[in-house]
């Protein structure tokens, strides 16, 4: 009898690099070795004390029990609230559904979308997990290189040859962006937004860095813009900004139809997002805690700063200043050309020669670049540039 395998589809499905490199590093710290680790997209900071507060309060209350496949009602309100006063952006409850993190609704989305088969563009650089979700989807996904010369924001009119040439019938975007930090202004949005219009095609906009920009850049969500609305489904909530990464919620908003069918999804293959997690979110939503937000975001700019100063200056590296997220994609084209190496290499390297993790391009569909990540503290960001140094300079 031959042995039962996995199927082909799963055998197309990657581990996530970045949790595969964080990992790697997670376990040459517990061997006691002195790595920094700049791999996880995820805030040093903790959960705020008056959201992991509401948490615990759900468990002594005992909201221990499941929720409404789409989530707590009087959250799906609240978030409807928020996504008006943080973005302007118009939905009823009924267009507002609680998932399990800005993961989770992405697989949603994508699952009610996308047609067996059906081209689903990704703008390069991505986050690693957007072409296995639209390949878990049965769509195919179709990525578009990199501009890093455009300043990592695609041409409208490479777009829309693109969806032509593929017959697409979506696109996923993601602005602010990991892992460049670009942020388009708001005619670099309309303008894509009007090839979805022309071609009809879906808009799924992962916004999960929306509330984290530099340098006086402002957040545009496809969804408030003429012909946006009706074909958007807009992925935030407070995962990054807030430091909810384990809590696993997050909202999905759009026209109710396809909101509806996120919902009859859910259902089946997860039942709801953690009811202790909604409860938190719900906090959040009431109280988002501007002033903790700045003090993060001040701490942020100031890694940004040093980041972009600091590399900018090691031979052979460039790092164009990112305007949002908390990200450092740093141009290695350069030293990987000298070295007759490529980025995969370099990270391998650097972690093991100096025991700096950072994260290969080549995971984002970027290569010849390595990402490092400033959701870390300054102490660690200045020790990973002398050993980012020593590399470069090393013969
Ligand atoms: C662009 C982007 N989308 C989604 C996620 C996943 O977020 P969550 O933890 O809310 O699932 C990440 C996490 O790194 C991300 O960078």
């Amino acid at each position: 009898m031959t042995p039962l395998v996995p199927n082909a589809r799963s055998a197309r499905i990657e581990e996530s690099a970045t949790l595969a490199i964080t990992a790697k590093a997670a376990k040459m710290k517990a061997e006691g070795q002195d790595v920094v680790s700049l791999g996880a997209g995820e805030p040093d900071f903790p959960t705020p004390g008056p959201i992991a507060a509401a948490g615990i309060r759900a468990i002594e209350q005992g909201k221990t029990r499941y929720t409404a496949a789409s989530g707590i009602p009087e959250l799906r309100r609240a978030g409807a609230k928020w996504f008006h006063d943080a973005f302007g952006l118009s939905y009823t409850a009924a267009e507002v559904m609680v998932c399990s993190g800005a993961k989770g609704a992405l697989h949603m989305a994508l699952d009610a979308i996308v047609e067996p088969g059906s081209a689903v563009l990704i703008l390069a650089p991505y986050w690693v997990s957007y072409p296995a979700l639209v390949t878990m989807a049965d769509g195919t996904p179709i990525v578009l290189p990199p501009v890093p010369e455009n300043g990592f924001i695609h041409d409208a009119r490479t777009i829309d040859a693109a969806a032509q040439q593929q017959r697409a019938k979506g696109i996923l975007l993601n602005f602010p962006n990991n892992p460049s930090g670009a942020v388009p202004d708001r005619a670099q949005v309309q303008a894509i937004v009007d090839v979805c219009k022309a071609r009809n095609l879906w808009i799924v906009s992962d916004e999960i860095y929306s509330t984290l920009l530099y340098d006086g850049a402002t957040h545009v969500s496809p969804a408030s813009l003429p012909g946006g609305r009706e074909r958007t489904v807009v992925v935030n909530g407070f995962t990054k900004s807030h430091t909810l990464t384990g809590w696993r919620t997050s909202f999905l908003a759009g026209p109710r139809a396809v909101v509806e069918a996120c919902g009859r999804i859910q259902s089946q293959v997860l039942g709801n997002a953690c009811t202790i997690s909604q409860e938190a979110m719900l906090a959040a939503c009431a109280d988002p805690l501007p002033d903790e937000l700045a003090r993060r975001m001040k701490a942020f700019d100031e890694r940004r700063r040093f980041l972009i100063a600091e590399v900018n200056k090691i031979p052979g590296l460039k790092l164009q200043a990112p305007r949002g997220a908390f990200y450092a994609l740093v141009d290695a084209r350069e030293l990987c050309a000298a070295r007759g190496i490529d980025d995969v290499k370099i990270c391998e390297q650097l972690l093991d020669r100096h025991l700096l993790a950072a994260v290969p391009g080549s995971a984002f569909a970027i290569p010849g670049f390595v990402r490092l990540s400033y959701a870390a503290a300054m102490d660690q960001l200045r020790e990973a540039v002398v050993r980012l140094r020593a590399f470069a300079e090393a013969r």
